[in-house]
């Protein structure tokens, strides 16, 4: 197997190292993965997977990804970012757009500026999106502006538009966190179709245990600043949750 992203010893502060959130992480993941973050809140779900694209640098330790190596060097950021598409919780949708347009922005690294100025689409373009629409099953909402859309529906796009870039890798930050249960598991088990369809690498930060155990072919979980766990999703157990959720630090080191 290939390694998709790799984290060797990384350490990350906000404010110095004596406020390290992340303290030394090794992290293999695998290309094609499906693995689901778990962690307490602050605990540096988020980081971890903003390292991944470079939005935050560690001040000690490499990221590697696809075999190169996170830098803050521009053109190696670029080539990084291009290729790894990233789905937020609050969707970060451009709500004036319609859902194709939305789509369509996915496409915007490869378009010459002057076309992503003028939002000149070719009819190919076009089709692509609709196409990607379709697969998410809104092809019938493709004029509607997103600010229209439920939650779901804005998340269905999200994903459509980061299909639209054709990345390696998808970052996934609490995707479903302001979704109804039913919803959640929709776009869970969206997500890890087109994991195991298109073979691209998919990263989940999640709060909800259910859905890491039923969704996560891999689990990790942080504590301290470190990989604490690393299972499969059925072999999740009740020493484990404690672990990563145990009320004192003490009680989670058991
Ligand atoms: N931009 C920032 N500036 C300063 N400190 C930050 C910043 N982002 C995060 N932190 C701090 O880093 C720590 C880890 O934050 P992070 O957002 O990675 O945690 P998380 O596991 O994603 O938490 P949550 O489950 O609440 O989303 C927290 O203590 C947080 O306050
Ligand atoms: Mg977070």
């Amino acid at each position: 197997m290939t390694a998709a992203i790799t984290f060797e010893d990384v350490h990350q502060s906000y404010r110095g190292p004596d406020q390290a959130v992340l303290r030394g992480v090794d992290l293999t993941i695998e290309e094609g993965d499906f693995c689901i973050i778990l962690g307490r809140s602050g605990m540096g779900k988020s980081t971890l997977l903003r390292c991944v694209n470079g939005l935050v640098q560690p001040y000690q330790g490499t990221v590697t990804v696809a075999g190169r190596q996170v830098s803050r060097h521009k053109s190696t950021l670029r080539g990084i970012r291009r290729r790894t598409g990233v789905i937020f919780q609050g969707y970060n949708l451009v709500n004036r757009l319609t859902a194709l347009q939305n789509v369509l922005c996915g496409m915007l690294p490869d378009l010459p500026g002057y076309r992503a100025l003028l939002g000149a689409f070719t009819a190919a373009e076009i089709e692509r999106g609709l196409a990607l629409l379709r697969d998410v099953g809104l092809e019938n909402r493709a004029d509607q502006r997103v600010d229209q859309l439920s939650g779901g529906q804005k998340q269905r796009v999200g994903i459509a538009r980061v299909l639209a870039q054709e990345p390696t890798i998808i970052l996934a930050d609490e995707p479903v966190a302001s979704l109804d249960p039913v919803t959640s598991e929709d776009i869970l088990s969206r997500l890890r179709s087109i994991s195991r369809e298109k073979g691209i690498t998919v990263v989940i930060s999640l709060h909800q245990i259910e859905y890491a155990r039923s969704y996560g072919e891999r689990i990790i979980a942080l504590l301290d600043g470190r990989l604490a766990i690393d299972t499969r999703g059925s072999e999740l157990s009740p020493e484990h949750i404690d672990r990563i959720y145990g009320l004192s630090p003490e009680r989670a080191r058991g």
